[in-house]
């Protein structure tokens, strides 16, 4: 059984302090859902955790097993078994799905041996088959001109096949229709074991009904506000946010921006008149 803890995170992109103070603990066997308005920082936290290059992080830790994940490249996290479910796949013309996923999976062995060619096309027709992808997907290039839901579902055939320790999943349910959704769901719930921790993120309840989370965590401005159980993902979806803010005393964004705006305004018209104009 793995486990990521994640202390006191900080992480800005262009100067832009975006993670302020993120603390959060998955062990394997656990389902942990991270909801919250968009743009709090959940992808973010999704990126920094499997490394994107783009954010700086200027305190706290990630660990995986007790390792320091934040010295690792992101080719190394994937060997130690963390994976990442994008939120906006990318599409990479000239490499077939196939070639991608066994490339990974060889690179995977330590010992430099390659998985077989057989059992490799079993596994990845098993799994196509699961997820009721279309029979041509491993020679079409990665995600390239997939539907948003195609590519979802492949970000879930790659999970599969690469049977990661700690997932992170994030909005796998955008794009996906109510049949995909159930699809995707199911598969995901089938993974579920005492040997994989899984963190969702999401917008809506609705990938929670198909995937049972044990606890659920709200993201606001960069940090987790709250964590609670299922009474707390019903809250949110019967109420939204905003009792949630008011209850944290936490500003809506928007009226600080008419504020704001007002503000300039009176200080316009008030220079103006100073000046006799
Ligand atoms: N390159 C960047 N420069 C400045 N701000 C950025 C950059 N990339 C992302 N952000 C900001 O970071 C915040 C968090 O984004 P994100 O993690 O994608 O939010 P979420 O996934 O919760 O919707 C947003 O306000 C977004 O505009
Ligand atoms: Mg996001």
């Amino acid at each position: 059984m793995s486990t990521l803890i994640i202390k006191n995170l900080y992480a800005e992109v262009d100067n832009k302090e975006i993670l302020k103070g993120v603390n959060l603990t998955i062990n394997g066997g656990e389902t942990h859902a991270i909801m919250g308005p968009n743009g709090t920082g959940k992808s973010t936290l999704a990126s920094v955790v499997m490394g994107h290059p783009k954010f700086k992080i200027t305190k706290g830790e990630i660990l995986l097993d007790g390792k320091d994940v934040l010295k690792m490249t992101v080719d190394e996290r994937s060997r130690a078994g963390l994976f990442l479910g994008m939120q906006h796949p990318a599409e990479v013309p000239g490499v077939t799905n196939s070639d991608f996923i066994k490339t990974a999976m060889d690179a995977r062995n330590k010992d430099g041996k390659k998985v077989s060619l057989f059992k490799f096309i079993i596994e990845y027709d098993k799994a196509v088959a699961q997820l009721k992808m279309n029979e041509d997907l491993p020679h079409r290039y990665l995600n390239e001109g997939f539907s948003g839901g195609e590519k979802k579902r492949n970000e879930i055939l790659q999970m599969k096949m690469l049977k990661p320790k700690i997932a992170i999943l994030d909005e796998i349910d955008s794009g996906l229709d109510v049949d995909a959704l159930k699809i995707v769901g199911e598969n995901i719930t089938a993974m579920k074991s005492s040997e994989l921790g899984l963190l969702l993120i999401t917008h809506y309840q609705r990938l929670l009904d198909y995937i049972k989370a044990d606890y659920v965590h709200i993201m606001m401005q960069g940090r987790i506000v709250k964590s609670g159980k299922e009474e707390l993902i019903k809250r949110i979806d019967q109420e939204g946010y905003d009792w949630l803010k008011e209850e944290l005393g936490i500003e809506d964004e928007r009226v600080v921006a008419e504020a704001e705006k007002e503000r300039i305004i009176l200080g316009t018209c008030a220079t103006k008149e100073a000046l006799g104009l």
